[in-house]
Order: structure tokens, then C-alpha cells, then sequence
């Protein structure tokens, strides 16, 4: 399939590393911090959505986010950033998911544009502790996206900085709300994990690399 598209525009967190773990595990114990757990499920509730999006389905496992100010509630989110920062700051090329390399190089050898489109701040830090950041010849800055997945913004973005029409580009995402902001772009969806809303789903990168070989 691979000589079908121009272009392949990556999530990061959940598809690239293992990060999804580490950003519910701070959630978990922001929660904590306020004196309430949070549910295992709400993992998948999170995944792709935005940090302060994120705190207030949080929040929402014990009172009304509305009952918090909009500056009490930049200041959890920037506590629960501070617990995430913590879990990753020692990453390395070790946390890249299995199968990555060889797909970039797979892609670059087939004149295939790369673009990471993720949600998160941290992600250029990441590429670069990870020393994948050379791989990338579109970086969207999360900052600049109105309307964050599961709107399309993001990934027509991603296609128009690779020069791109949507209809060209693959979309990579462990996350429902990400395959839905795939689809209504226009790119053609492929799911990391589990997934209900996405027909072509592999376990993990490495076998989405074995199918592609
Ligand atoms: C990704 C993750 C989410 C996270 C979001 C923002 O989409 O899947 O769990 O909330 O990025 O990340 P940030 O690092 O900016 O808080
Ligand atoms: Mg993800």
C-alpha cells in the first residue's frame, strides 16, 4: 500500500512511545493530590485530548470543573505537566516504539513525507531525546491548532506543510479521537492499540512495519 501515499502524518504519544502510560500515571496522581481516584478507563478518555481539555474530564471524576477558576485550573494542569516532565526527562532512543527507524528509513527510501501531528507541548522535546527529530519534515506546533482533535484541524495542517492533499497522506493514531479527526481530514486512517472506530488497527508499529515490508 505504501507506494498508494505522498505522505505520512504520525500522533506521538501511544504510537511512537509508550508516553500515554506516563501522561495518565500524572493524572492519576494529580487526582490523588486532590483526594480523589480516577478510574482506569479514563485512559482512553484522554488519549489525544488536550492538557486542560484532559483536566476537566478529570476533574469531572469528583466534582464539577466548573467549581474551579480558570487560574486554578491552569495551575493543576501545569502541576500534572510537572509530574509527566519528571516520568520522561530521562528518555532516550530506548523508549522509541520497536519497528520505528525502519519504518522512517522505509518511508524516506520511497520519497514518503513524515509529519507529526500530536497534541502535545512536549513532543519536540521528546523527538529529540528519542533522536528522531531529523526524520520529520513537518512539525505542527500544537499552539497554533483552534480546534483540537477530534476536529481535523491538526492533521490538515500536517498535509498542507508536507504540500499535500489529504486524499494522499496516511494518518497513524492510538486514539479514537485522533482516527476521528483522521477521517474527516480526509487522510486514510490506520489505528496503533485498540481501537472500535478504525478498521485497520495493528497492535504496535512493528507490525504495522511487518505488513508495510
Ligand atoms: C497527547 C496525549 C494527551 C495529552 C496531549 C497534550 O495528545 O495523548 O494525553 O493530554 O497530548 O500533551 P501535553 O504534553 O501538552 O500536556
Ligand atoms: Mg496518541
Amino acid at each position: 500500500m505504501i507506494d498508494q501515499y505522498k505522505g505520512f502524518v504520525f500522533d506521538l504519544d501511544g504510537v511512537l512511545t509508550e508516553t500515554s502510560k506516563a501522561h495518565f500515571e500524572a493524572w492519576k496522581e494529580l487526582a490523588a493530590k486532590i483526594g480523589f481516584e480516577l478510574p482506569d478507563h479514563v485512559i482512553d478518555e484522554v488519549r489525544g485530548i488536550s492538557r486542560l481539555e484532559s483536566l476537566d474530564i478529570v476533574l469531572g471524576y469528583n466534582k464539577n470543573p466548573q467549581d474551579y477558576s480558570y487560574d486554578e485550573k491552569v495551575a493543576l494542569a501545569t502541576q500534572k505537566n510537572n509530574i509527566y516532565l519528571d516520568k520522561i526527562k530521562a528518555y532516550s532512543p530506548n523508549d522509541l516504539a520497536e519497528g520505528a527507524i525502519e519504518l522512517f528509513e522505509l518511508l524516506k527510501d520511497n520519497h514518503i513525507g513524515i509529519a507529526l501531528a500530536s497534541a502535545s507541548n512536549n513532543a519536540p522535546f521528546l523527538l529529540k531525546a528519542m533522536r528522531i527529530d531529523h526524520y520529520f519534515d513537518a512539525i505542527i506546533d500544537p499552539k497554533t491548532i483552534k480546534n483540537g482533535k477530534p476536529a481535523p484541524e491538526i492533521f490538515l495542517k500536517a498535509c498542507e506543510m508536507l504540500g499535500l492533499e489529504p486524499r494522499e497522506c496516511v494518518g497513524i493514531e492510538d486514539a479514537e479521537a485522533g482516527i476521528e479527526s483522521i477521517k474527516t481530514a480526509g487522510l486514510y486512517p490506520i489505528g496503533i492499540g485498540k481501537l472500535s472506530n478504525c478498521e485497520e488497527v495493528y497492535p504496535d508499529l512493528k507490525a504495522l512495519l511487518d505488513h508495510l515490508l
